[in-house]
């Protein structure tokens, strides 16, 4: 579960603000973040991760509030919270395992191999465990990418623009793994420019636009009119 009361924040060099955004996600939820550039759909996606702290309201992330001043647990924060970003971020100079590996190491994960091979697995790469990302391509990268984001059992994924970096079969194969994490029980929060993903899958859309939520709609699709 997610929730945004009254979220209001600027950056210091203040030619952007956030505004008064409200909403609560459910957990298991599907949900696409879409906006113009420039609208604000990373900044929010950062208040949840903590990389931001808003100058006004809460962020709550079951039911802890992730925005107060005093949250100490940023390691509980990663251990629920999986990212996946438009360039991958992977790590170039480790395999397809350790780049896994590394991320349930920091949270002190029990088996991180084991549980490495798993989520390599479910993200349908355990035949390039041993390949480093220059040998992987950017399907198989974005798909390690997403092994990474839910090993461990991370039940909050948050996706950036996850199918900007490849081609136009990759990308329904990209959206496909997403509809099966989430079919996992997992809450999605996916941001994009992308219409066609957004009007396929008819999942619940909410619109951000100058840094205010102008439309949240169920089963809704993709349009930028008011
Ligand atoms: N660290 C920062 N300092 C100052 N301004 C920033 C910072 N990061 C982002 N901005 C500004 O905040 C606004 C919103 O940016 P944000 O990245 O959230 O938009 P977005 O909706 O994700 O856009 P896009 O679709 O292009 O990814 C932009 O005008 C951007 O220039
Ligand atoms: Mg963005």
């Amino acid at each position: 579960m997610i929730r945004f009361e009254n979220v209001s924040m600027q950056y210091s060099s203040g030619t952007f603000s956030l505004n008064d955004i409200s909403f609560t996600i459910e957990q298991g939820q599907f949900v696409f973040l879409i906006g113009p550039s420039g609208a604000g759909k990373t900044s929010l996606l950062r208040l949840i991760m903590r990389q931001l702290i808003p100058d006004e309201g809460s962020v709550f992330v079951e039911d802890e509030e992730v925005s107060s001043r005093n949250f100490k647990s940023s390691d509980e924060l990663r251990k629920k919270i999986g990212t996946v970003f438009q360039d991958f971020k992977i790590i170039q100079d480790r395999s397809a395992l350790e780049n896994v590996m590394v991320g349930l190491e920091i949270v002190h994960h029990k088996n991180p191999k084991e549980e490495a091979m798993n989520a390599l697995s479910l993200a349908g790469i355990e035949k390039k465990a041993g390949f480093f990302p220059l040998q992987l391509s950017a399907g198989e990268q974005q798909r390690l990418a997403i092994a990474r984001a839910i090993a461990g059992g991370r039940q909050l994924i948050l996706a950036d623009e996850p199918t900007g970096n490849v081609d136009p079969v990759t990308m329904w194969e990209i959206v496909h793994l997403f509809r099966k994490i989430h079919d996992d029980k997992r809450t999605i929060i996916f941001a994009t420019h992308n219409a066609e993903i957004v009007n396929a899958l008819k999942q619940r859309v909410i619109t951000i636009k100058k840094g205010k939520i102008v439309k949240d709609k169920q089963r809704g699709s993709y349009s930028l009119d008011l």
